[in-house]
């Protein structure tokens, strides 16, 4: 029997009526509030090291959780716990919005695939600017792990001035980030993903140039071409990695009994993203000759998968949709089996 999909993972579904928002923000409460013992026995349990050094910055092992399940940094002390060698916070807005109306998040149970329009609901930039600084500047004792802060546009905000939105949160946050995540890749924030234009993220990563590594994270909606002019532009404006992928708009890969969810708006994560998100991780390092390290990220839900994502090219993982689905033996499992990647000295 496995504790955490025989019980655990039933009983979160069924909180709330099974309405998947309620039992993500009962969860991250909960984990918000855990005393040092039970940290300290999960740690015990999950905790993995293998350290690993990625743009400069070390990580504790290669397995992160993904932007979005704990946009405002509420459980920071839990995700460590819980066996992740980094986290990361945001996606955050340089103003707080609600995001989209509920519901905006459904389980595609068959599939393990989830469904989200959530459209960046967050506190904003200057209240994460507030959690983090009271746990220090990277590398202090209360930062066991290393922190990315994605950073989005916020909705009001006309595209158009959308490099002035990403600075004003980058100034707040940027002394507490070890890395920076440019989100120009969520489908749920109208003509976001036109900032992966040539021109549109040539300005924005000059705009955000600093000593901070900063990794722009892209959709595997975007073909070859397109993938390969922005790895020119992320070169040429010395980004520090590329995060592949965020969720889908396609529906493929949805089990017979979810094809329901197929008309919901929305990014698709989970399992039916696991071949895409390999496709393009293995794009990316290829047409870059490894020159752009990678996080891996997009339906890793078990070991095999992650060392898959790391065969090809990826130097980093994040989990989301696995996590959910199997719980935090998939990070360690993922953690530990992580082989070494081979060459490549950027990685
Ligand atoms: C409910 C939900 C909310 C998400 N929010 C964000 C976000 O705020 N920023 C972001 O960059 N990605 C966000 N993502 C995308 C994930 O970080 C990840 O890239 C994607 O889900 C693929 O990984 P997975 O298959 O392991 O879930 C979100 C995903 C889900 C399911």
């Amino acid at each position: 029997m496995n504790f955490f999909t025989d019980v655990a993972r039933p009983a979160l579904f069924r909180l709330g009526g099974g309405d998947a928002e309620h039992a993500h923000e009962w969860t991250l409460n909960r984990l918000a509030q855990l005393p040092a013992p039970a940290l300290a026995a999960l740690r015990r349990r999950y905790a993995f090291s293998a350290p690993v050094d990625v743009f400069g910055v070390r990580f504790p092992n290669r397995v992160g959780l993904a932007a979005g399940v704990d946009k405002n940094g509420v459980a920071l002390q839990a995700w460590p716990a819980l066996g992740f060698g980094f986290v990361e916070v945001g996606t955050v807005t340089a103003k707080p919005q609600p995001g989209n109306d509920k519901p905006r998040l459904f389980r595609a149970k068959d599939s393990e695939g989830i469904v989200n329009r959530m459209g960046f609901n967050n506190a904003g930039a200057a209240a994460l600017a507030e959690r983090l600084a009271e746990l220090g500047p990277p590398g202090s004792a209360k930062r066991p792990v290393p922190i990315g802060v994605s950073l989005g546009k916020s909705k009001v905000t006309p595209l158009e001035d959308a490099v002035e939105d990403y600075l004003a949160s980058y100034r707040l946050l940027q002394s507490y980030a070890d890395y920076i995540a440019v989100n120009v890749s969520s489908p749920n924030t109208p003509g976001l993903r036109t900032l992966q234009d040539k021109d549109s993220i040539g300005a924005l990563l000059q705009a955000l140039a600093g000593p901070v590594p900063v990794l722009v994270k892209i959709a595997p909606d975007l073909t070859e071409p397109a993938i390969a002019e922005l790895l020119e532009v992320c070169l040429a404006h010395g980004a520090a990695g590329i995060i592949a992928t965020n969720t889908t708009l396609s529906r493929d890969g949805l089990a017979p009994a979810d094809r329901h969810l197929a008309s919901e708006a929305g990014g698709l994560s989970g399992a039916p993203l696991t071949a895409r998100s390999r496709q393009v991780v293995r794009f990316v390092h290829t047409e870059s000759g490894g020159r752009l390290p990678i996080i891996g990220v997009g339906g890793i839900m078990s070991a095999d998968d992650a060392s898959r994502l790391l065969d090809a090219g990826a130097s980093l993982v994040q989990l989301y949709t696995g996590f959910i689905y199997r719980g935090p033996d998939l990070v360690k499992a993922v953690a530990r089996g992580a082989r070494p990647v081979r060459t490549a000295a950027a990685r």
